[in-house]
């Protein structure tokens, strides 16, 4: 019998992290990467010292409740933690770790991605060039918005905030930003602070939602806030699906006031996406790709193992949650 602690791995990582875990852990993985369902994750954690699960496993209260006693830590492969009730591991005395940081790169790269192929019209274009629909170049075709020298609202000035502000600075755009507290002198770099998101929305033709899903935070661009932005804005989502009403923003895509869109995460993801977002032309979009970048993915399973070692040794975790 194997002395190494015994971790449930829920999904397929990169094989980097798989053969860690297979080297330094008694761990049981799963090979055809299939969704586990809470019931299986609760008998699949029998006499396990951890679980390391993703967004696509949520640890509600109840699953929490009935997770064997020896499950000591829930190790998640993600920076978000609106998939886990940390006050009921808490309560249960289970540690929870998360990836900071490992994520802030590339997650900020997706929002200058989808800030641009919005604002440029890129999935219009890649679609009529594969359609075989461009004839001929014209004056005309395909005006999109130049983020130049303009005007970028961010909604929620974290990690992944400041450094999208950083990357559009690049671009000589002028930074304005809502958070829950004003940043440092140092950290704001003079962007300008709005106490209210009301205030952040009529002066953002380009906006960019990078706040955590809370129960503050959900729902969050409704119909009364798109009406604040100005005409034609460029809307960006790279936090989470459930701070966009979806109704709200897909009549808003429609009748120009929102003239497009770049979304990575959605309500609903991956099956359930509201269906207007698949055919509407002024939408581009990604598959909650944010922190799928080699070296960044890489970087957040070793962060959730060098956590667990350190947990396990008896030392402080600098990413642990709860
Ligand atoms: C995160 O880190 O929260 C990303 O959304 C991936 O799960």
């Amino acid at each position: 019998m194997s002395d190494k602690p015994k971790i449930l791995v829920t999904r397929r990582h990169l094989a980097a992290t798989e053969d860690r875990l297979t080297a330094d852990y008694d761990a049981t993985l799963n090979t055809d990467d299939h969704i586990m369902e809470a019931d299986e994750i609760v008998a699949a954690a029998d006499d396990m010292d951890a679980l390391l699960i993703c967004v696509t496993e949520p640890m509600d209260a109840a699953t929490i409740e009935r997770l064997p006693d020896s499950v000591r830590t829930v190790l998640t492969l993600s920076v978000g933690l609106d998939h886990i009730d940390t006050g009921a591991a808490k309560a249960r005395g289970i540690a929870v770790l998360n990836t900071p940081d490992a994520v802030t790169n590339p997650t900020a790269e997706v929002g200058m991605l989808l800030l641009l192929g919005a604002a440029r019209r890129a999935a219009e274009g890649a679609a009529m060039m594969r359609a075989g629909e461009w004839t001929s170049w014209s004056p005309r075709q395909m005006i999109g918005k130049e983020i130049t020298g303009s005007e970028l609202g961010i909604f929620g000035m974290g990690r992944i905030g400041q450094t999208v502000a950083a990357r559009a600075r690049a671009f000589d755009m002028t930074i304005r930003y809502h958070n829950r507290t004003r940043l440092s002198f140092e950290q704001e770099k003079s962007a300008s602070y709005y106490t209210s998101v009301e205030g952040l929305l009529p002066s953002s033709p380009f906006l960019m939602i990078c706040a955590p899903s809370t129960p503050e935070t959900q729902g969050f661009l409704n119909a009364e806030r798109i009406a604040l932005l100005p005409d034609g804005a460029i809307v960006v989502n790279i936090a989470r699906g459930e701070l966009i009403d979806d109704d709200a923003l897909v009549d808003a895509l429609r009748s120009g006031k929102v003239a497009a869109a770049g979304l990575d995460v959605f309500n609903g993801e991956p099956n359930d996406i509201h269906p207007a977002y698949l055919e509407l032309p002024n939408v581009f979009m990604t598959p909650h790709i944010g922190s799928g970048a080699e070296r960044s993915r890489a970087a957040m399973g070793d962060m959730l193992l060098d956590g667990l070692d350190l947990l396990l040794a008896g030392e402080l975790v600098p990413n642990r949650v709860v």
